[in-house]
């Protein structure tokens, strides 16, 4: 490149890195992928690596990031906090080049010894320094431009595992240096909430942790649960005997009650470094907390200051980076999936990309209010994360790369009203964020999830039908709706996977007991959606068989007791739907009936009222007449008192009666009882 095209170069990618950095630095509102962005900075960084002449006090390259918020006081650092050089690839070459260069700078020959070092995560969120005097946290600070960060204290101090004291006899003076995050799981909880009180969502753990420590509310930062890993050191004075290694210096954190993660080695060697990468490649998505890549650190002290800082990045130190889980692609359509309960996914169809470690082709973009607050179209540039087991995210739209006026996303428009696998009706009921998919057990999409509720332990109790067997069911049609599992015979089964002639006949004998049933469980295991265990009891009871439940309108299910308008809709809509008529018809072909429906009709109706019997009833046995009234909720006693509420009476009657005659106490015959017990 000649002098002048590469000087030209240099200034416009200064100008780029400078507003990417502020937007991301000082407004949590990064414009491109941090992927992107490194390469812009390593290009520049080699620009100017190749022409020091053109190298100049104000380029990005000579700071690490944003100047303060107005809003905290600036801290100026005593030791400044300064960055890694940084690779990204092949785990044995980056290692290999690390330890060829440190060797090199320390004039070791080949025939001398291994250099130690220490292994560490490179964790991705915000770095933080943590000021401790005697023993008592005093100030945190985040590294702002290297020399001088902002004063976060009291955020800082929401932080659960950062100590506000340490243990044992810590120096004088102790300022430790490590990250911020947010846990995965935290995030996913927060955004979870946030979408639906259809707020805006967090990007990713690092930007929520970095908005959360530089949020000037700290009641607000507290609610966004962050954690603390120490990883160095600034300032130290007043420690008699300090650790000669890093890895002593963490184990000695650690011991004054510093978060330290148990996720760093220590060893020998370039193989022991790329063994390190290798292995923590495979743990990534596991660990509960984002990390970029893994940290080499010479672990001696003594060597570490020998070695010392060239471009104001330490020489004794490097981070080597795994593949981002945030890349930048185009969306080329907008397609609707129909979840397992119906929920409609808008799903952005991507341009492939490379990110997380794997190739995406599919985000969610979760419901169709947050498409439209990111407000993503199709031909839109995004940035695609992939953290973790989460699947795939749109997290924001570049916007700055848009071409023209694409139409904006209309999730029902786009479908023009129905299901895209079923064709039912969809709805967004009043006050949620999803549209849904009304098709129930009809629909294709919905049918593995309602198998196996139907089958799960408190609706039909079906043992053995369980995710794995759904699957396979389902895929091979051999189960399409509900009543097909009613029609399993046992020869198909045996061919599928784990299915030996025990299980299937177990499973099948599971089926069959199936059959009888409540029709509180029934109702429950239809998969209504509002309907819940007690609120299918009370329909249960309230209507006392399925051709009364199926025959109420919305007026009449909200007579039933904490049926509200919504669930009341709910099932209307659903008895609505002539698939799902047929499949209960069907159902009760197959043979599903519901005989203890008398009992569970009249049950706790009769709460609290007491009972006494007398003689012999005409067709029910004693015990009989007692479960039936329990059931409902009354009590049996033994004489008759003022305080009860009705006498049964039989033939043979004796002095009950007259007792109960004298007291005026309403008596009951075995019709009338039964009319008690059937009535609501
Ligand atoms: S040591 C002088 N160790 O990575 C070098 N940094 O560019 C001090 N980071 O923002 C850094 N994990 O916050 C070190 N185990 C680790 C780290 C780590 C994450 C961050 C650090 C800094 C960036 C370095």
């Amino acid at each position: 490149m000649s002098d002048d095209r590469a000087a030209a170069r240099i200034r416009q990618l200064r100008d780029e890195i400078a507003r990417f950095a502020r937007a991301y630095y000082q407004f949590d509102a990064p414009l491109i992928p941090d992927a992107d962005y490194d390469a812009l900075y390593r290009e520049l960084q080699q620009l100017e690596a190749q022409h020091p002449e053109l190298l100049s006090a104000d380029s990005p390259t000579q700071r690490v990031g944003g100047a303060p918020l107005a809003g905290f006081a600036p801290v100026t650092h005593g030791v400044p906090m300064l960055s890694l050089h940084t690779e990204t690839g092949d785990s044995a070459q980056g290692a290999a080049e690390f330890d060829q260069r440190v060797r090199a700078r320390l004039g070791l020959e080949d025939a001398d010894a291994a250099v130690h070092y220490q292994a560490e995560l490179k964790f991705d969120g915000l770095a933080i320094s943590l000021r401790y005097e005697d023993g008592v946290l005093v100030r945190g600070a985040t590294r702002g431009d290297g020399e001088t960060g902002e004063d976060v204290t009291s955020n800082v101090r929401t932080i659960r595992n950062v100590p506000l004291r340490l243990l044992g006899a810590p120096p004088r003076l102790l300022e430790v240096r490590g990250e911020v995050v947010m846990l995965r799981a935290d995030f996913e909880r927060y955004n979870a909430r946030q979408r639906e009180l259809g707020r805006a969502t967090l990007l990713n753990p690092r930007n929520g942790a970095a908005g959360s420590i530089r949020q000037l509310d700290p009641r607000l930062a507290a609610q966004r649960p962050l954690t603390f890993f120490c990883y160095g050191w600034g300032e130290v004075d007043g420690w008699d005997a300090p650790p000669d290694t890093q890895h002593g210096m963490l184990d000695a954190f650690a011991e004054f009650g510093l978060p330290v993660s148990r996720e760093r080695e220590h060893g020998a060697g370039a193989a022991f470094l790329a063994a390190f990468h290798a292995r923590v490649a495979e743990r990534r998505d596991a660990l509960p907390f984002d990390i970029d890549g893994v940290v080499y650190k010479v672990d001696s002290l003594r060597l570490q200051r020998e070695l010392g800082y060239r471009n104001r990045e330490p020489v004794w130190a490097m981070a080597h980076k795994y593949p981002a889980q945030e890349r930048s692609t185009r969306v080329l359509a907008i397609d609707v999936q129909v979840g397992r309960t119906g929920r409609l996914t808008p799903v952005a169809k991507l341009e492939p990309v490379f990110v997380g470690g794997v190739t995406v082709t599919n985000a969610t973009l979760h419901n169709a209010d947050e498409v439209a607050r990111k407000d993503v179209r199709v031909g839109d540039r995004v940035i695609v994360r992939r953290a973790g087991d989460v699947i795939p995210e749109v997290v924001a739209v570049v916007a700055e790369a848009r071409v023209g006026d694409p139409p904006r996303f209309d999730l029902a428009a786009q479908l023009g009203g129905h299901c895209p696998v079923c064709g039912s009706a969809i709805e967004r009921p009043d006050g949620e964020v999803d549209w849904r998919c009304t098709g129930g057990l009809y629909c294709a999409a919905q049918r593995k999830q309602a198998i196996l509720h139907y089958a799960s332990r408190r609706a039909l109790d079906i043992e053995g039908l369980g995710e794995r067997l759904v699957d396979q069911l389902v895929d091979r049609g051999l189960v399409e709706h509900l009543p097909d599992i009613y029609a399993l015979r046992a020869e198909p089964l045996l061919e599928l996977e784990r299915m030996g002639e025990k299980s299937v006949a177990n499973l099948l004998a599971a089926i069959d007991a199936s059959r009888r049933t409540t029709l509180a469980r029934f109702v429950y295991a239809l998969g209504i959606r509002h309907v819940g265990e007690a609120t299918a009891k009370e329909l249960a009871r309230h209507f006392g068989s399925l051709d009364a439940l199926l025959a109420a309108d919305a007026a009449q299910l909200e007579q039933v007791s904490d049926v509200g308008p919504v669930v009341a809709q709910s099932i209307a809509l659903f008895f609505a739907q002539p698939h799902n008529r047929d499949v209960l018809q069907q159902l009760r072909g197959s043979g599903v009936h519901f005989p203890e429906t008398t009992v569970e009709r009249v049950e706790q109706t009769l709460a609290g009222r007491i009972f006494v019997l007398t003689g012999t009833l005409p067709t029910l046995a004693r015990d009989d007449a007692r479960a039936r009234i329990e059931a409902a909720g009354g009590r049996i006693t033994g004489s008759v008192s003022k305080k009860t509420d009705y006498v049964v009476v039989g033939a043979d009657a004796g002095s009950k009666l007259e007792r109960a005659r004298e007291l005026g106490i309403q008596e009951l015959d075995e019709a009338q009882l039964l009319a008690l017990l059937a009535a609501r």
